[in-house]
């Protein structure tokens, strides 16, 4: 799968494809990341790639030749692509739609900056996506997130593909406690079970702190859950102990 980020400021991007999980996606070829700057696209002496907006008003408005320009060039290069733009107006990221772009070949993000995109680039965009309902300064940190939750769906990307199955959302339930060494830290102790070798007894632990945690911290999450027969045991043994410490 190929990433391709327009912004005026590719060196936000580096660190991005620099590091982690991404980077070792890149160098085993998994996936492609690179920047492409606006600005190399933009003409006149000070290469602008923003300006006023007609009518009056605060802020500028990118320019629609230099991203027209860019666009195409990139489409070019992957006709197979679907082109992105962050803003604050797109719809809302969910998981629904990180799968969904998980499937493309490619995606080519618009990374816009002061008050928008002139209108006359919309007709080159495929999708438009917000990362929630606040405003940030530019599309650069979106397009990281949107990539960043993209990635991990792309097989290969992570160590294994059941980790992005097994996450949090993906099955309407919050993840298990984790624990790693050592097997005391300031007083605390890792559950014997995990310590126990028995992957049965551990799995069915691992299942009952996923609902526990779920209950506590996203009981929203809950009410769109089919709960199979080993939960439903599970959520009853849970009433019979509180109906015995009411008692
Ligand atoms: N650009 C500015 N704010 C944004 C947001 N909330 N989501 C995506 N892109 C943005």
């Amino acid at each position: 799968m190929n990433f391709t980020v327009l912004t005026i400021f590719p060196e936000m991007m580096d660190a991005f494809w620099q590091n982690g999980m991404i980077k070792r996606a890149i160098e085993n070829k998994i996936i492609a990341g690179s920047s492409v700057n606006i600005r190399d696209f933009a003409n006149g002496k000070h290469r602008a790639t923003d300006d006023k907006p007609y009518g009056g008003g605060s802020g500028m408005v990118m320019k629609p030749e230099p991203l027209t320009y860019a666009i195409k060039k990139v489409r070019e290069d992957n006709p197979d692509s679907k082109v992105i733009s962050l803003s604050p107006q797109g719809k809302s990221l969910n998981k629904e739609i990180v799968r969904q772009l998980s499937h493309e070949k490619g995606l080519i993000f618009v990374c816009g900056r002061y008050e928008g995109l002139d209108e006359r680039i919309y007709p080159l965009i495929d999708e438009e996506i917000s990362i929630g309902d606040y405003v940030l300064t530019g599309g650069e940190l979106a397009a990281m997130v949107v990539i960043d939750s993209v990635a991990r769906f792309v097989p290969g990307v992570l160590g294994s593909f059941d980790s992005a199955e097994n996450d949090t959302f993906e099955n309407s339930l919050v993840e298990h406690a984790h624990y790693t060494r050592p097997p005391e830290f300031n007083g605390a102790k890792v559950p014997d079970v995990l310590l126990s070798g028995n992957h049965k007894k551990i799995d069915e632990w691992r299942l009952e702190t996923s609902l526990k945690r779920t209950f506590l911290k996203r009981p929203d999450l809950l009410e769109k859950r089919i709960f199979s027969d080993q939960e439903k045991e599970i959520l009853k043994s849970w009433c019979k102990n509180i109906e015995k410490i009411i008692e």
